[in-house]
């Protein structure tokens, strides 16, 4: 693929020309959002993009208000020079890459909080990590109005509260939900991987390998208590401090104690200090 640089965008009034001259050539707009620390997971993402609409723009902005008091939005890896060169070799068409103070001007108040689908999981562990990520999500959406908008099924919490976001504010987008992309030992690729020391990226696929063999046993109809509390064991002995090992319903997200639908088992758990999400479908 020969590499176009994407156009550098971080003013609003510049995207929304750009969008506007796309709009009238008649051509077709792609959203992929990130938080930059670019890999493979987001170039799918991206490549999906470009076969989905004519146009690919690629938001960068780390996010501050779906972080914690505790968390790493200080030390949340940034390098915009890799990001933009690898979004050039994949062939995306702009990055936007807004500051806080366009993303939050002084004055602002508004916050968007979906119900049910953040009860558990990461929702009650995270608290305000889900209002940050539907109010950041919303705003690039306005901010960009594509045709599509395409998200990892990693944060699949996170893709389930966007989806009702979308449904729930009459929003035009579609939503597209892509599969994790994984190393070649099952550990799902997440900017959050460099943290981890040699010993620990040893240990990681072991979360994967947890998780699918939990919904192998889920798979028939079979109780998931026990392969549920298995796969904990397991973790504990890894290393892992385990937050939730879950088997939820695939679109309500409420936990299930058989599977006879569409579901998903979900896990949260550290690694000494970084925390790691995986998932798998049943
Ligand atoms: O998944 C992420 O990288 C972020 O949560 C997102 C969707 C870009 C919002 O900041």
């Amino acid at each position: 693929m020969t590499a176009t640089t994407p156009q550098q965008i971080s003013d609003l009034p510049t995207l929304r020309a750009a969008v506007a001259g796309w709009r009238a050539a008649g051509e077709t707009v792609a959203l992929v959002p990130t938080m930059g620390a670019l890999h493979e997971g987001h170039l799918t993402l991206v490549a999906e993009a470009k076969r989905a609409a004519r146009r690919a723009v690629v938001s960068i902005f780390v996010n501050p208000t779906q972080f914690g008091p505790a968390e790493d939005f200080a030390r949340y890896p940034r390098d915009l020079g890799t990001d933009l060169a690898a979004l050039a070799a994949a062939g995306a068409d702009a990055a936007w890459t807004p500051d806080a103070a366009t993303m939050y001007p002084a004055g602002f108040a508004t916050r968007i909080a979906v119900e049910g689908l953040t009860d558990g999981l990461c929702g009650p562990l995270r608290p305000g990590h889900f209002a940050g990520v539907a109010t950041v999500v919303t705003k690039l959406l306005n901010q960009v109005r594509p045709d599509i908008a395409l998200f990892g099924e990693k944060d699949f919490q996170q893709l389930q509260v966007i989806r009702r976001v979308v449904a729930d504010l009459d929003m035009a987008p579609e939503i597209r939900g892509v599969p994790t992309i994984r190393e070649a030992d099952g550990l799902a690729l997440s900017s959050r991987n460099r943290y981890l020391t040699p010993d620990e990226r040893r240990s990681a696929p072991r979360l994967h390998a947890v998780l699918f063999d939990i919904a192998g046993k889920a798979r028939d109809g079979a109780p998931v208590a026990g392969p549920v509390a298995e796969g904990v064991a397991a973790l504990e002995a890894a290393g892992f401090t385990v937050q939730y090992v879950s088997v939820c319903d695939a679109h309500s997200l409420a936990p299930v104690a058989r599977v006879t639908g569409p579901a998903r088992v979900l896990a949260a758990a550290y690694l000494g200090r970084t925390r790691l999400i995986d998932n798998v479908p049943v």
